[in-house]
């Protein structure tokens, strides 16, 4: 007889007829690594046409275009995302922004000033002040902006929001989280991660921000408050880092590693790190500590959801100290198409953003003051103005 708890394990998806009769117009703007992940997944939708695609370096585009099977689709080139925002001949519905960080909020600002909708890749920017412009924009357009957390839509994440949400913790007062690699410095495809001018922020960026959604998400992104932050470079500075290619160790100008105290509102305490390279397995797995019970989540590389191991709730039953594991569960589907998926609804059915800007700009707001409170050596108050 199988384990009773298995049958939680595979979660079956509700499948949606999709109104193709009008295909909505999609552009590319930057035709890098994940813009694979974007066209495959469109390419897999039937209500959609991909009819642009822009790249700064020449003829980038139209290569990816011809790797991605779609050489012979009717597609127009353009040598940024400006130039394509401007073609109004071609009535775009949405765009997907797939540029190295520092492009985010000029490219996203752009387009949605033209009335176009956006599914922006994470994380949502650079700084706070970009973050702010990019929410006000989206405000003024009124079009559909959603960010690519991905994660978002696997069975483990939605349950841990669940087990928050049931009230099982308790209220929750302290929050450990973050993740990484023991080497894992992202440079397969060029240095676009580790320059300032195009990645802008390191791995706090790049793989924190998917371990900030993940516990922020789940307790209802309350308002961060204060943040101390510490960021290194020791790995990403070593030429022997970069076997083949020592000269990205002179390049390198983001962070690799950044640990961070953050304040939130509702008097919760989130203790973060993350390294993109350390000399450890894991800098820690993520708990959640509540008044009424405990949770423990193995860490991983904190990108696509998968958690390393089922959760641990710690709770008292009759005044027996007592622990409940949750099975990892397998999503039931790509959760990539799921992300690109639901932007696609809510554009069709006016909804609202799957993945909102208004929770983002919170995450953002953190990063940033992590970096900002790192280059002063001092705790910083985090400041959102009103959107
Ligand atoms: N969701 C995920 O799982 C996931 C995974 C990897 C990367 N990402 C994110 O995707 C983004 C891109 O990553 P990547 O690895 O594809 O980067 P990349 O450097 O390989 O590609 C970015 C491309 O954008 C182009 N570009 C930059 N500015 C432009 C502009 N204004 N107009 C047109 N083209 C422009 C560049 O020339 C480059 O070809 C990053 O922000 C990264 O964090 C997300």
């Amino acid at each position: 007889m199988g384990n009773i708890l298995d049958k939680f394990k595979e979660v079956p998806q509700e499948k949606k007829e999709i109104d193709a009769s009008r295909k909505l117009r999609i552009g590319i703007i930057g035709t890098g690594w994940i813009a694979e992940a974007h066209v495959d997944g469109y390419k897999r939708m039937p209500d959609v046409e991909i009819v642009a695609a822009a790249d700064l370096i020449p003829g980038k585009a139209e290569a990816f275009m011809e790797r991605m099977g779609l050489g012979d689709a009717d597609i127009k080139y353009y040598p940024s995302h400006k130039a394509m925002i401007d073609d109004k001949s071609l009535n775009l519905d949405a765009v997907s922004v797939c540029t190295y960080n520092c492009q985010h909020a000029p490219c996203t600002i752009y387009a949605l000033e033209n009335g176009i909708n956006v599914l922006l890749e994470k994380p949502m920017c650079v700084t706070t002040e970009e973050a702010v412009e990019i929410c006000r924009a989206e405000k003024k357009s009124g079009k559909i902006l959603s960010i690519g957390f991905q994660p978002r839509f696997d069975e483990n994440m939605k349950m841990l929001k669940r087990i928050v949400e049931s009230g099982v913790l308790g209220k929750i007062y302290y929050i450990q989280t973050g993740g990484g690699r023991r080497r894992g410095i992202p440079t397969p495809f060029g240095t676009t991660f580790i320059e300032k001018e195009t990645g802008g922020i390191g791995a706090l960026g790049d793989i924190g921000c998917y371990s900030l959604d993940m516990v922020l998400n789940a307790i209802g992104y309350p308002k961060p408050l204060t943040v101390t932050g510490y960021k290194s470079d020791f790995f990403g500075k070593n030429p022997e880092s970069y076997p083949g290619h020592p000269e990205y160790a002179e390049k390198f100008g983001v962070d690799d590693f950044a640990a961070a105290f953050i304040r939130l509102e509702g008097g919760v305490i989130l203790d973060f790190r993350i390294a993109w390279a350390m000399n450890l397995d894991t800098p820690g797995d993520t708990i959640l500590m509540g008044t009424e019970g405990g949770l423990r989540i193995p860490s991983t590389e904190c990108w696509n959801g998968s958690i390393g191991g089922p959760m641990t709730i710690y709770h008292e039953v009759g005044g027996a100290q007592v622990e409940t594991k949750i099975p990892v569960m397998n999503t039931n589907g790509n959760v990539f198409d799921m992300k690109i998926r639901s932007f696609l609804d809510a554009i069709k059915t006016g909804g609202t953003a799957p993945i909102p800007s208004s929770q983002i700009l919170y995450n953002q707001a953190i990063i940033d003051g992590i970096a900002k409170s790192a280059e002063l050596g001092r705790e910083v108050t985090i400041e959102i103005p009103e959107i």
